[in-house]
Order: C-alpha cells, then structure tokens, then sequence
C-alpha cells in the first residue's frame, strides 16, 4: 500500500519523507490556499519546491472546469516535472479530460468522488487513480470505508487498473481499515501517518527494557 501526504506545507512534507515511508504527495486548492500560495507562479513554484522533495508523485489540481481548459491546464502542469499528476474533479467535462489526458499518456487523478458510480466512470475514463473522499462522507453520517469496498469489488471485477486512492482520510484507523480492504493508496495528514507508530505497550516496554538494562549496568559497576 502506497502512503501519500495530502498537505502543501512543505516542513510536513520534508518530515514525512525523512521517515521513509512517503511514496506521494497530493494537493488541492484549499491546501494551497492554507499555505498562503496564491497566483500563478507562486503556486507553479511550489509544485516544483513538492516535487524537489519527494521521489514519488505529486498531484496538482486544475483549477478549469470547462474541457479545453482543463487539458490546457493539464498539459501544463504534467510538462513541469515527471512526478506530477493532474488533478481533475468529477465533473462531466472532467471525465472527457480523463480520457484526453489518459490517450495521452498523461497520469490523472480523479478527485472529489463521492460514489461507486463515479469511480466506475473514472475508470472507463483510463484514470490513474480515483480518489473516494472517505472522511467527508464519514461527515455526513455516510460509510466512508464501505465506498472503499465496493470500489475494490468493481474494479476486481473487470481488472481495471485505476489504484484507489482513498483520500480525506482522517485518522489511523481510516489507515488500517483501508489496508484491510485493499486501497491502493491512503492519502491523508502527517497527523494520521504518524499515529500509527503509537502504542502504549511500546512505550511502557521500551521504558521498561531501557531501566532493566541500567539497573544491569549498575550492578556490574
Ligand atoms: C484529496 O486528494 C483531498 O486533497 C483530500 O484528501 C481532502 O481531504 P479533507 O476532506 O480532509 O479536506
């Protein structure tokens, strides 16, 4: 299962590729905005800042919503570096740019999918990866995870290879839950990714393990 950090904040980035285990980076408007990137070239320069960071890919959303727009965009942003991956939302026009994009040779990410429907289009459309927002749906009293597993059973179904990139993915066990059932991908905060470290026992333990080994070495003095 790949893990990728779902943040434009570049620290975080850096911390969770020196843990060694980030094999990704997505992003979205908002996330930009939350870093203060706005404008053209602000935020072109810190896809290039992402992408100098980590060896894996890196998703940069289109803004555009009409289908020349969107491949104009699209072809932009894929030509600033080889770890980059278009960012299109479900939309009709989007789902056309999919196809576009895919005949191309172009990776693509479908975001804002909400339903088992849509990650069938996404699929038919060649995307690379399909991201369900599971946390948001988890918002609105809606199974998250069973999206997830129905996903896994249509695209098993017929083979298709478009990864599942569970995203808004908002805790640790949204991480476990998802490897269980067989997504693809997680996408989601340090916070989240770091979690999974954490266990009580371990630390008792190491505790445990680190004074018994001091005790051993006072008695030897
Ligand atoms: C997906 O790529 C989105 O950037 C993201 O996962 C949305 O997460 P949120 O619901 O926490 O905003």
């Amino acid at each position: 299962m790949k893990f990728f950090i779902d943040t434009a904040n570049l620290q975080q980035i850096k911390e969770a590729h020196d843990l060694g285990v980030l094999d990704g980076v997505t992003t979205n408007p908002s996330l930009m905005a939350k870093e203060g990137i706005s404008g053209q070239d602000n935020v072109i320069n810190h896809y290039k800042a992402i992408c100098d960071i980590v060896e894996g890919d890196v998703s940069a959303e289109v803004i555009a919503t009409d289908f020349d727009s969107i491949v104009k965009e699209g072809e932009y942003l894929a030509s600033l570096d080889d770890k980059i991956v278009v960012k299109v939302p479900m939309i009709k026009d989007g789902v056309k740019a999919l196809k576009y994009f895919s005949s191309k040779g172009i990776r693509t990410n479908c975001t804002l999918v909400f339903s088992a429907g849509q990650a069938l289009l996404a699929a038919k459309a060649g995307a690379t990866y399909v991201s369900p927002f599971i946390g948001r749906l988890d918002d609105v009293s809606t199974d998250g995870l069973a999206l997830i597993e129905d996903i896994r059973l249509i695209y098993d179904n017929y083979g298709y290879e478009t990864q599942i990139l569970a995203a808004s993915v908002r805790h640790p066990m949204h991480i476990v839950n998802c490897a269980k059932i067989g997504a693809d991908v997680i996408t989601g905060p340090l916070s989240a990714i770091t979690a999974l470290l954490k266990h009580p026992l371990t630390d008792n333990g190491l505790a445990q393990f680190l004074a018994d080994h001091a005790k051993a070495a006072e008695a030897v003095k």
